[in-house]
């Protein structure tokens, strides 16, 4: 079961890694939301922040925490978000906030990611929580007999649409031994936008609360 607390010590606890004068990556999530709290008490000393959601945006701005765009700031030095799962290579599933695409870009663009759980989050062997996948919403039946073929259960997470206008699929029943080779091969397949699989580019620091993993 997740742990509001432990949420909120590891928001808190990553604000350890913002300096002054950065543009903070900023994801999305509960536990996000309390580091985006944290971050308001030192908006004076940052430039502002890159979002990963429309949700995040609303919740910077209601703080007074200004929100730039990607295209203008370049490379970011830091990215802090949480995960749905995490394994002990700091390889995470991500997206069940749907917001996996952006914050995958962000992820990208940024010298450091910092990601902060619960310890309800932390898994040996990742895919008990089902893999979301943003899909182009005409491809989401190829897309499914695609998962079917690689013994994937797809379920589609029926009225959402993510802040690009695509659909999300959910894969239930993969145990996921090596995530870089599925989140390559699933990149392939056409109509997939992103997938939940952050094992390409793993977060460099895992906060579980406010002990690093
Ligand atoms: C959103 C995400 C979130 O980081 C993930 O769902 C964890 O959320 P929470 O902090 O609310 O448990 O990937 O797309």
């Amino acid at each position: 079961m997740s742990n509001a607390n432990e949420k909120r010590l590891a928001g808190e606890a990553a604000i350890r890694y913002v300096e002054d004068g950065a543009i903070v990556g900023v994801g999305t999530g509960s536990t996000v939301a309390f580091f985006i709290d944290a971050l308001a008490d030192l908006k004076d000393r940052i430039q502002g922040a890159v979002s990963s959601s429309e949700q995040s945006t609303a919740h910077l701005k209601r703080l007074g925490i200004p929100v730039l765009d990607l295209n203008a700031t370049g490379p970011l030095s830091l990215y802090v978000d949480g995960a749905d799962e995490c394994d002990p290579h700091k390889r995470l599933i991500k997206g069940g906030g749907a917001a996996l695409t952006r914050e995958k870009i962000v992820a990208q663009a940024s010298q450091k990611f910092v990601c902060i759980i619960d310890s309800s989050k932390q898994v040996n062997l990742l895919g008990k929580f089902p893999l979301p996948i943003e899909v182009i919403p005409m491809a989401r039946s190829l897309i499914g007999r695609e998962i079917v073929k690689r013994g994937g259960n797809p379920v589609w997470r029926d009225g959402v649409v993510t802040d690009n206008g695509n659909w999300i699929i959910d894969v239930h029943g993969w145990q996921i031994a090596d995530p870089v080779a599925l989140e390559t091969d699933l990149n392939q397949i056409p109509g997939i936008v992103s997938v939940g699989l952050f094992a390409r580019r793993p977060a460099d620091v895992v906060l579980v609360g406010d002990k690093l993993l």
